[in-house]
């Protein structure tokens, strides 16, 4: 697996930030990764890795600029068997909500046959700061399996 999509679910920045970094730390390991800030399902469709790094917003809710592709994938329901994902949230432990949209993206991508390589990583914005270097402390076991 040498090839990874990088998506990202951000509405104020931090997460499309924490992607960039993320991208940088993939790339510098040799990965070639094809990173999208307003992904389409057809960005996505013959990926084998895909990374999503989403925030959650709303009650639990994706952010709007990811939205619209998880629309079309519960109304397209692509084939995604040949596909393994890893999630990285961002959120805020002051919601009861915390990090939501990890797992609708866990739930909308396993449900379309997608295989989860690893536990996501939930990252309270309360509690850390260094968000790349969870991010990078995680990824390691996300390329590993
Ligand atoms: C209006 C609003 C609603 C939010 N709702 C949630 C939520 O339901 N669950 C959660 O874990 N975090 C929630 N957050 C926190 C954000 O996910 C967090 O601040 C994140 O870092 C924002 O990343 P972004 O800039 O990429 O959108 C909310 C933030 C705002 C401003």
């Amino acid at each position: 697996m040498q090839k990874i999509t990088l998506i990202t679910g951000s509405t104020l920045g931090s997460a499309e930030y924490l992607a960039d970094a993320v991208e940088q730390q993939l790339t510098q390991q040799g990965y070639a990764v094809a990173l999208f800030n307003q992904a389409t399902l057809e960005d996505i469709l013959d990926s084998e890795c895909l990374l999503v790094v989403t925030s959650t917003h709303g009650a639990g809710e994706l952010p709007e600029n990811i939205q619209p592709l998880f629309d079309d994938l519960a109304s397209q329901q692509p084939d995604f068997t040949n596909m393994t994902f890893g999630v990285i949230g961002l959120g805020s432990s002051d919601y009861d909500t915390f990090c939501g949209a990890v797992n609708l993206v866990e739930e909308a991508l396993a449900a379309r046959g997608a295989r989860k390589r690893c536990d996501s990583l939930r990252i309270d914005v309360v509690e850390s700061w260094d968000h790349d270097s969870l991010a990078e402390a995680w990824l390691p076991g996300f390329l590993a399996s």
